[in-house]
């Protein structure tokens, strides 16, 4: 297990290139088990959550070589198996969304309940709910969800549920109805950019997908689907998370290779709390000499402000002049990372959903401790402005999401190095 140590107080600047969306991959490599041949994706982040999908995608016969560049081609082998088990699908709550293709090309699935994690408990109703209109008879037995279809047909589906959409429930769909017996139409799909990275990746595949983006997707479903090749999408949160490290800092980081136009909800805040935000067609630069303004945010669907992004934006808000309320409306009880920063001299009380942030001109460093992916990105953002030396355990969690965050940091002047956490002590060093 390795650690982060990190010396904070230094201005980041420079220019940093964002990779590809680990949420967008984890879905294209389940859409490829649709292929009946080979499918190439390119852009695959190397990130510890994109080798877990693939090891699922082994164990249900599928052929994975991964090349230099991001690279990653996809084979099906073995059109037998059908059953996701839990040791693999626990590690990892994107894995659920195989249990659309594999319905659509197998018409038989067993996939393991994810259960809940850190950041909630992360029901799949909505999920079995859009199955269930496509014909399909699911239900649950020994904590696997199962499903079969053996005359998978089009159907309507509403897929809004308390929380807005679902991201990996409108992909599900989408992925089995392509190859559904007639029309499909899903009313308040998710719109996220991975669905429509998504409707992409299937119509080269051979789906005829409409919509994809919008709260209306209509899918034409299809005998078959072929392999095909398909670049992933710049990963929206990543660009944030160094948007948002510029600003921190009060620095000047540009992040080059992304799609500004899917991270406008952060840009818009950064302006409102007083940063300098130029942006061109594939860059966003950030620049800040002085302590931002408050502002109160609060997280949505997409075009919303990204709940992924809550944590590194809270950390942003904690250290800015004046008093902000924080609402979380996709996760409510996404809120792990206050504890972790206060630790670290935030003024941060939780009340229900909301977040009370009264700004402090200063963090000072500190042993922390990752909880979750996001939650972890917004440590690193405080270590790298907090006055002093913070360490940050179990940054696996960041290994998840990031691909050599720390790298990146260290090219944009950040003093940060990864140490082995040989003791796994939680002492204060
Ligand atoms: C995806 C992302 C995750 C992101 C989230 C919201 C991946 C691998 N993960 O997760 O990083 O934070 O979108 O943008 O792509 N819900 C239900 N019933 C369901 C499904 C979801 O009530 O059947 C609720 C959830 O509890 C949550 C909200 O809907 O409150 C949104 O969740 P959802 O969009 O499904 O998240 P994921 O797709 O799992």
């Amino acid at each position: 297990m390795d650690k982060f140590v990190i010396q904070g107080g230094r201005r980041l600047s420079g220019k940093v290139k964002i990779g590809g969306a680990k949420n967008a991959a984890l879905i294209l490599m389940a859409a490829s088990i649709l292929g009946r041949s080979k499918s190439v994706i390119r852009r695959v982040p190397h990130l510890s959550d994109v080798v877990m999908q693939g090891k699922i995608l082994q164990e249900l016969g599928m052929k994975l070589s991964f090349g230099q560049g991001g690279r990653l081609e996809v084979e099906p082998e073995d059109s037998a198996p059908s059953v996701a088990p839990y040791k693999l699908v626990r590690k990892l709550r994107g894995s659920v969304c195989v249990l659309g293709p594999l319905l659509g090309s197998r018409r038989h699935v067993r996939v393991s309940m994810p259960g809940g994690c850190i950041i909630g408990t992360r029901p799949i109703d909505l999920h079995v709910k859009g199955l269930r209109a496509l014909n399909a008879d699911v239900r649950v037995e020994h904590g696997y969800v199962v499903a079969d279809a053996p005359d998978l047909r089009g159907g309507e589906v509403y897929m809004g549920g308390p929380f807005g959409s679902t991201v990996l429930g409108t992909a599900n769909v989408m992925m089995a109805a392509s190859v559904a017996k007639g029309r499909t139409v899903i009313h308040c799909a998710a719109c996220e950019p991975e669905i429509q990275d998504l409707a992409k990746f299937l119509n080269k595949m051979g789906a005829r997908i409409r919509g994809a983006g919008s709260p209306t997707i209509t899918i034409n479903g299809v005998k078959e689907l072929h392999g095909a090749e398909h670049e992933v999408i710049p990963d929206r949160i990543e660009a944030i998370t160094f948007m948002l490290a510029g600003a921190i800092t009060k620095g000047d980081v540009t992040v080059t290779h992304c799609r500004p136009e899917h991270v406008s909800a952060a840009i818009d805040k950064l302006q409102e709390m007083g940063a300098a935000v130029t942006k061109g067609r594939n860059w966003v630069r950030v620049a800040c000499n002085r302590r931002l303004k408050a502002a109160d945010m609060t997280t949505l669907p997409y075009p919303g402000l990204p709940t992924d992004a809550q944590a590194q934006q809270m950390a942003l808000l904690s250290v800015s002049n004046g008093t902000s309320v924080v609402t979380e409306k996709v996760f409510p009880d996404r809120f792990m990372h206050i504890a972790e920063l206060n630790r670290m001299g935030a003024d941060i009380r939780k009340e229900g959903p909301t977040a009370v942030v009264v700004g402090v001109p200063r963090l000072s460093g500190a042993p922390v401790m990752a909880s979750d992916l996001r939650a972890s990105a917004g440590l690193v953002l405080a270590a790298l402005a907090a006055k002093g030396k913070s360490v940050i355990r179990r940054v696996y969690h960041i290994d998840r999401g990031y691909e050599r965050i720390e790298e990146k940091f260290k090219v944009l002047n950040g003093r940060i190095s990864r140490v082995p956490d040989e003791t796994g002590s939680d002492d204060e060093e």
